[in-house]
């Protein structure tokens, strides 16, 4: 069958790569993809949020499965748009609906649902233009440090966290009164500040039963020994070496089952990945955030893993008999360490040649494009290189290696991904 991947990302690039491995997938598609996605799959030009565009190639190409990687189109409603058009509603479709989605799209929305199903998490309140007053009260009675997060999508750069109370009034004014993140500030979360090591669980579900993926953590700072600006991910490791055999079934009991409960008690249809952004607070998890897909970095060590037929794997979600399916995966670390264009988070130029991704070990692209014969740098993060192990040291050192043989200028990667495994 033809299958469809939406998005560009290294992430895209995974899910395509080992999708090509599926003997029931005959042409993958990427739209709009990166040079990556392009030695295993037909790029087409469409924005991820062009549904109309979407629905053209879908029907030009034959297309029985789509993926959808990232959010947006997901929160936009995607699924919902393909359940509502005749010509769309039987083709498969791995990402939930609308009203799902906002487990992701509204920080409140989330909130409230951990709070209905006893989910652990963070304590809090929310606030809008009308409370800021109440709001600025419920941090000065609160301790910090004071964590802010922008109700709405803000492209990742939603949540605040503040030291002293003066700042974190000024900022609570400047989202609800001065829209700092536009609409996405319209509502304020205000959150109970947790200390512990962050990781990243990933569910698939077909709302009825669920597939546990394997965990990983990512590293989400700019700087060696996380220290610097935020980033989307400048690496990642699966398994999480701290996740002991008890820690997972609490997570498991407390948190994933719960979760696809609650969603079905809700009436939210979800058929696709759940990720759970985790912190182990002691030793208890507690969930910090849901998405409503992979992560990335995270995909690049967690699908290498699973040595079960991905295509099969989503068809069953597709057709509600998840509870048939095992997964097989590969007992070994795999460690991805990303580079970045120099500057990253902050300004950075695109457009530059890389040079030496003619090896065999995995690299997948993040943010590349094809000109010619040249692939060039088309985005911040811009490669993911992949390894595997027998512990986070052995997998990250094989990634360092491949990195040194590809070069574009100011290439930049931290050199201490793992470090506090
Ligand atoms: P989020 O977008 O909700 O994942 O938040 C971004 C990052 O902020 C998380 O990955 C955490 O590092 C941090 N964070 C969010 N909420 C909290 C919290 N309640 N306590 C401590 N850190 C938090
Ligand atoms: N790596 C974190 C994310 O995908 O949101």
């Amino acid at each position: 069958m033809n299958v469809l991947i939406i998005g560009g990302g290294g992430r895209e690039h995974t899910l395509c790569w080992k999708l090509e491995q599926s003997k029931g997938c005959s042409q993958l598609y990427a739209a709009p993809g990166n040079a990556g996605t392009a030695s295993c799959a037909i790029n087409l030009p469409i924005a991820v949020t062009d549904f109309e565009g979407i629905k053209e190639a879908v029907l030009a190409h034959n297309i029985s499965l789509v993926i959808v990687g990232p959010e947006e189109p997901l929160v936009r409603g995607l699924h919902d748009y393909f359940l509502g058009d005749s010509d769309l509603s039987s083709i498969g479709f791995i990402g939930p609906q609308q009203a799902a989605a906002m487990l992701e799209g509204s920080k409140a929305f989330a909130k409230a649902f951990m709070k209905r199903h006893q989910i652990p998490t963070a304590g809090y309140a929310e606030f809008t233009a009308e409370t800021v007053t109440e709001g600025e009260a419920y941090l000065a009675q609160s301790t910090p440090p004071y964590v802010l997060k922008a109700d709405g999508l803000a492209a990742g750069k939603g949540v605040l966290i503040l030291e002293d109370l003066e700042s974190a009034k000024q900022e609570l004014r400047a989202m609800l009164l001065d829209q700092k993140f536009g609409s996405a500030s319209q509502k304020v979360v205000i959150e109970e500040f947790l200390l512990g090591i962050e990781l990243s669980c990933f569910v698939l579900t077909d709302g009825k039963s669920y597939l546990t993926l394997p965990m990983a953590k990512d590293y989400k700072r700019i700087g060696e020994g996380d220290t610097g600006l935020n980033t989307g991910g400048m690496g990642a490791i699966s398994p999480v070496p701290f996740v002991t055999e008890e820690f997972k079934n609490k997570i498991e009991n407390q948190i994933v089952k719960p979760t696809i409960e609650g969603l079905k008690k809700d009436g939210l249809p979800y058929k696709g990945f759940v990720f759970i952004g985790l912190i182990k607070v002691g030793e208890e998890p507690k969930v910090i955030e849901y998405n409503v897909r992979m992560g990335d970095p995270e995909t690049e060590v967690v699908i290498p893993r699973i040595n079960s037929d991905l295509l099969e794997l989503f068809l069953a979600v597709d057709q509600e008999r998840l509870h048939e399916m095992t997964l097989d995966i590969h007992p070994d670390t795999a460690a991805t360490v990303m580079a970045v264009s120099g500057g990253y988070p902050e300004g950075y130029e695109k457009g530059k040649e890389i040079r030496g991704l003619e090896g065999n070990a995995l690299v997948f692209h993040a943010g590349t494009t094809i000109q010619g014969t040249q692939v060039l740098t088309s985005g911040g993060r811009v490669l993911a290189a992949t390894s595997f192990g027998k512990n986070p040291t052995e997998a990250v050192r094989k990634s360092y290696e491949t990195l040194s043989e590809i070069h574009f200028e100011g290439m930049y990667y931290r050199k201490d991904i793992g470090f506090d495994l």
